[in-house]
């Protein structure tokens, strides 16, 4: 059905083979930088001494006389005093009691399963152990030990406290590797890193040759690439009998993964943890004082229609996660809902569906005002909710008085400077409360945490596989994560959690979360198979420890041949190997690449950048009219929110070249942290794009690109194609629709919302999401004629006209080399119009 898109995926495959050979790409060594992009992180990984070590007698000398370095280094800080007073800390940590049944078991097995109590010692201590047990052996030099976590900031965060415990600098023996980062050395010989790093690691080195030791952490979170990972692991392991598997989990579900891998042996660290007082919203009321009154009694709020809403929806959720409908049957039951929560100073709704920011900011008077001292923790669904949380708290009269609480954010994407701020302990009499992500559940520690406030959701990502719809909605965490959480609170003496719910709605919970695999689209997973030539994508995923739904794996590759990563016989085309380098989803790098052919990488890449960061159009909820007219501004009516975050970044970029990044972001509403995020991400994809030959060595980044609007719309179009809605402008609004939803909405703060009317007959969009409805994200709006040449062959009306304009467009922009692309291009669209 997409003839004319076969038509530009034939000649962007022929182009690109073309480019691939002229400059001899796919080496392992061009492939591995592809994965580093930093220059002076490129010569591999860990050092591979193994098979010199068979063939060279020099070699094994130098490798001999390295180790006994290590091992006397490692001596030298043990006996300092510095070294003398980190290992007294260590030793107190409850995994340093099972240090020796640890090494034992590991080095008796090739697979071991470790679990623990957070907080206890995993993630640190055991890959140390490891190293120093090596080192001591006078192995050192030999041994290539990595971690992966599921973050980068714990790969950042944990390495930096192993390098610190060690009295090291980062890069030398122990070192990180995360997306585009990582500082490591020569003699890096344990390494932190993300999953998704060490699945990169793979597609040039399948057997992972020289590496010792693979730990994987946190895999009771089953990410997707953690699940992922283990089916390429458990095929690895006999081919590499000397290589050692570590799994390490938090929570007790280890069985699972002790009969994956045919009975492996489990080790449990016994834990210390203080106990922790649970209270949930009906002790709250309680302890703060608030009172209850019955719904029916007040009649002013339309809760009616909330809760009608509820009910249409109910057989969506239901579908979707048992849970939901458990906690709605949970709260009929207990007759919660329709309660509404009265404070003396203002009326606020206890709402199951949304976080009551009155509520949190209620309890944490209370802490303040009332309770011991001791920091306090709070886990709220994401970045957007933690920003506006954060500042309505800020301009609160006591929690907002910097002498005395000292309000912070924590979440995926901070900067490390931010980081540290968490783990420090305040100043005598300044109460420290962190607002974070589920992240602080289980791979970070705050030491002083005393008091937990738990809102009970977080950001799953869901898939509706029947509708090929993503759904991201804050949903009601797992009995399992609550309890983690809880547990937060009593590291250093008793705490208390606070969790912002009824008993009822905790008696509901799942016990776990399911695993991500069964909960994510699976496009870029099933591009990863192919590239990884790990054969048939359907047969290699019924080999996870829980496999994903055969319909979703029908999705991901129909859309990835849609696309033209994949050609009809599932097989990768030369665009699917360049996608599957590109450190970002397919989309995101068709649109690298072609912004590459047609030189208008520059705005591109800010777009590329922008959505695969995160928005960096603030909305703080107090002041949403004017940050969405400031949003506006960018927009200058060419209804394109990536559009509007190019002219965003570009200002910024002028600003910040007179040292007034800052106020720029200030004024417009951006998130300056974002901006900069955006900013090196381009640099490395365009280092990235330099590697590959797909630009040339010579150019520069700077404003020499092309910013023509109608050109990056194409390109835009080319990537997020079939990501498409058709718009019809009816008199009082605009109806919008997708092939596979109907009708569809736009989230209030894209430029397309709420204008009188879109001069484009579709949108391309990047994202959509169910909600309620179905939502789409930042959209674009394009012309037939663009969506016919670079999107699908989805025609409508209005060809003739456009086909003009094109011809002499195209001559315009294009390079020599797609004239006779281009002509067929052209006779085809000719055609189309001639039986119109
Ligand atoms: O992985 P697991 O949750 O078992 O614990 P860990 O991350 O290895 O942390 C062990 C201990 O090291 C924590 O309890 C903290 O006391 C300490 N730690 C620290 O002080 N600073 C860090 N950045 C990380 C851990
Ligand atoms: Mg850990």
């Amino acid at each position: 059905p997409f003839g004319l898109q076969r038509e530009v995926d034939a000649y962007l495959n022929a182009y690109l083979s073309k480019k691939s050979m002229k400059r001899g790409n796919f080496s392992a060594n061009s492939l591995s930088s592809l994965s580093g992009g930093n220059m002076a992180m490129n010569e591999g990984f860990c050092e591979q001494p193994e098979p010199l070590l068979r063939n060279n007698v020099v070699m094994e000398k130098i490798i001999g006389r390295k180790s006994l370095q290590l091992r006397n280094k490692q001596q030298e800080w043990q006996e300092s005093p510095d070294g003398q007073k980190m290992n007294e800390f260590r030793r107190s940590l409850p995994a340093y009691k099972e240090r020796d049944a640890l090494l034992k078991v590991i080095s008796e097995n090739q697979v071991v399963i470790v679990s623990g109590e957070t907080g206890c010692g995993k993630t640190t201590q055991l890959p140390q152990y490891i190293l120093e047990s090596e080192i001591e052996a006078a192995r050192g030099a030999a041994c290539s030990i990595i971690c992966t976590q599921p973050r980068r900031i714990s790969a950042m965060a944990v390495s930096e406290r192993v390098a610190a415990e060690r009295g090291e600098k980062l890069g030398e023996s122990v070192g990180y590797k995360v997306r585009l980062e990582g500082i490591k050395g020569r003699d890096t010989r344990l390494l932190f890193c993300t999953t998704g790093v060490l699945l990169r690691r793979l597609l040039v080195d399948r057997s992972l040759n020289g590496v010792t030791h693979v730990i994987v952490d946190e895999i009771h979170e089953r990410g997707m690439n953690e699940d992922f990972l283990l089916i390429v692991l458990r095929d690895l392991l006999p081919r590499r009998p000397e290589l050692r598997l570590i799994l390490m989990s938090a929570t007790l579900n280890a069985e699972l993964f002790s009969s994956y891998f045919g009975g492996a042996p489990t080790l449990h660290i016994p834990g210390f943890t203080y106990p922790v007082r649970a209270h949930f919203l009906e002790d709250i009321l309680e302890i703060t004082g608030y009172r209850l009154t019955p719904y029916n009694q007040i009649d002013d709020y339309g809760q009616d229609k909330v809760w009608k809403m509820q009910k249409q929806t109910q057989a969506f959720r239901k579908r979707k996660s048992q849970i939901a409908s458990a906690v709605e049957d949970a709260l009929e039951a207990a007759n919660f809902r329709g309660y509404r929560l009265r404070t003396q100073e203002s009326l606020s709704c206890w709402n199951p569906d949304s976080i009551g920011f009155n509520l949190i900011e209620h309890v944490l008077c209370h802490i303040v005002k009332k309770e011991r001292p001791g920091a306090v923790l709070v886990f709220m669904t994401g970045w957007d909710d933690i920003n506006s949380l954060k500042d309505q708290l800020a301009s609160h009269p006591i929690l907002g008085d910097s002498s005395k609480v000292l309000l912070l954010a924590c979440h995926g994407s901070m900067a490390s400077s931010e980081q540290r701020l968490i783990f420090d302990k305040p100043e005598d009499g300044v109460r420290k409360i962190v607002l974070a992500t589920n992240m602080a559940e289980t791979s970070i520690t705050i030491n002083d945490v005393v008091f937990v406030v738990d809102c009970g959701k977080a950001k799953e990502t869901s898939y509706d596989a029947l509708n090929n719809t993503p759904c991201l909605i804050p949903s009601w965490i797992s009995k399992a994560a609550a309890r983690q959480r809880r547990g937060r609170a009593g590291r250093v003496q008793p705490g208390e959690c606070y969790h912002l719910y009824p008993r009822c709605v905790y008696d509901a919970f799942a016990d776990y979360q399911p695993p991500e695999l069964l909960r994510t689209p699976l496009q870029s997973l099933c591009l990863q198979i192919k590239s990884l030539q790990l054969g048939s994508i359907s047969e290699f995923l019924s080999r996870a420890l829980q496999p994903p739904e055969p319909l979703s794996v029908q999705n991901a590759v129909e859309y990835l041949k849609v696309i033209g990563a994949l050609d009809e016989n599932e097989n990768l085309t030369v665009l699917g190997r360049h996608l599957s380098i590109l450190p970002v989803e397919p989309k995101l790098g068709k649109m690298l690449i072609l912004g590459a052919i047609f030189n208008c990488l520059g705005p591109v890449m800010t777009v590329v950048a922008g959505l695969s960061v995160r928005d960096p159009f603030l909305m703080p909820f107090d002041k949403k009219d004017l940050a969405e007219s400031a949003k506006a501004q960018f927009s200058a009516r060419d209804y394109s929110d990536h559009l509007a975050l190019v002219r965003a970044y570009d200002g910024w970029k002028d600003a910040e070249r007179q040292q007034s990044g800052y106020e720029y972001c200030w004024q417009n509403f951006l998130s300056a942290q974002t901006m900069k995020a955006i900013d090196s991400l381009r640099k490395q994809f365009f280092c990235l794009l330099k590697d590959t030959g797909l630009i040339d060595l010579k150019t520069e980044d700077c404003n020499m690109w092309s910013h023509d609007e109608h050109l990056i719309r194409a390109v835009i179009c080319a990537g997020l194609f079939p990501g498409i809605c058709s718009v019809v402008n009816k008199e009082k609004s605009i109806a919008l629709k997708t092939m596979e939803d109907g009708q569809v909405l736009l989230y209030s703060n894209s430029v397309n919302a709420g204008v009188p009317k879109i001069p484009y007959p579709w949108l391309v969009f990047n994202e959509k999401v169910k909600v309620n409805s179905v939502f789409l994200r930042d959209s674009t709006g394009v012309s037939d004629s663009v969506l016919l040449l670079f999107g699908g062959n989805l025609s409508r009306g209005g060809l003739d006209g456009h086909l003009k304009m094109l011809g002499g467009y195209l001559e315009f922009f294009m390079k020599p080399a797609l004239g006779n692309t281009y002509l067929s291009l052209r006779r085809e669209l000719e055609e189309l119009i001639q039986k119109k």
